[in-house]
């Protein structure tokens, strides 16, 4: 029988989630089908049931459920825990096992560089989920500190406890403070949403230079304005979508315990800019 797969989220009809899966089931020849299924914010509880009763065999969990979702699963792994959110479930009989693939998903781009992040200094744009799971990824492979830069000055002070929580060296800016200093870190990493509607970056590239990592999570358009004016600048970027595909690989291999068909998976996703 056709094993079906889903994320669910909202906004999620420019998901590119799909075309990922169902790229990876066609070139496996595996009888899968993985859809787009919206659910608006307050309405988790009714669409996770609808879930069960379609006896879906796996979901994606992105914008706005990744923290409230927790709540819902019968069983957490440790960077779940860790993290506090969720972005990945597996429907084991009725028993939904929660995971968090955005971590070592956003690591899996910088580890294929062979960039070293033991005792780096890191900028952290932004302090919602994503936010989270790259601070944890980042205490995992030892990083020194971060300063975590947020609009909002309480939550970028809260997601700074949260990384001293985690052994980091931290404390939080403003966006413009972050702007003057950005040139000082080895990583500059936007974990925010802004990029994706065209915007201006969200802090100042002035002091940007050869010597900066600079990663950016939004993956649509690719080139966001902080990539552009990064490499303008001569730094190294990293691309959102390659921690939409690390993560998206290594939901794969939870559900279908195999190894995901990662140029399959990349084609569709690169081909579709
Ligand atoms: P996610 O789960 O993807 O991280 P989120 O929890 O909604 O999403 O977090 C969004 C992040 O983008 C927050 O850091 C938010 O800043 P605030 O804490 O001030 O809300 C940031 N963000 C969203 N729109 C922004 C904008 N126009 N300018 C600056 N930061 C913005």
């Amino acid at each position: 029988m056709t094993k079906t797969f889903a994320v669910i989220g909202d906004p999620i009809d420019h998901s590119l989630s799909p075309s990922i899966h169902n790229a990876a089931y066609k070139a496996l020849g595996l009888d899968c089908t993985y859809i787009a299924y919206r659910i608006p914010r307050g309405e988790l509880k009714a669409g996770v049931e609808s879930l069960k009763q379609i006896k879906i065999s796996g979901f994606n969990v992105t914008i706005p459920h990744k923290i409230e979702m927790m709540k819902f699963l019968d069983e957490q792994s440790r960077e779940c825990k860790i993290i506090g959110a969720v972005n990945t479930v597996s429907n084991d009989d009725g028993r939904l096992v929660g995971y968090n693939t955005d971590m070592d998903g956003f690591l899996d781009p910088i580890k294929k560089r062979n960039l070293p992040i033991n005792g780096s200094s890191v900028l952290l744009i932004g302090a919602g989920g994503a936010a989270r799971a790259i601070i944890a990824g980042f205490a995992k492979e030892g990083a020194h500190k971060i300063t975590v830069a947020n609009r909002t000055k309480e939550k970028g002070q809260e997601i700074a406890r949260f990384a001293a929580g985690l052994g980091l060296e931290s404390d939080a800016v403003s966006l413009d403070e972050a702007g003057q200093s950005a040139g000082r870190y080895k990583f500059i990493v936007n974990a925010t949403s802004v990029g994706l509607k065209n915007e201006p970056s969200p802090i100042s590239t002035k002091t940007v230079n050869s010597e900066n990592i600079v990663y950016d999570i939004v993956y649509m358009p690719m080139n966001t304005d902080l990539i552009t004016q990064s490499k303008k600048n001569s730094a190294r970027v990293i691309y959102g979508y390659e921690m939409l595909l690390g993560q998206a690989a290594l939901a794969f291999e939870i559900w279908h315990n195999a190894k995901a068909p990662y140029d399959a998976m990349k084609k569709v996703l690169v081909g579709g800019f």
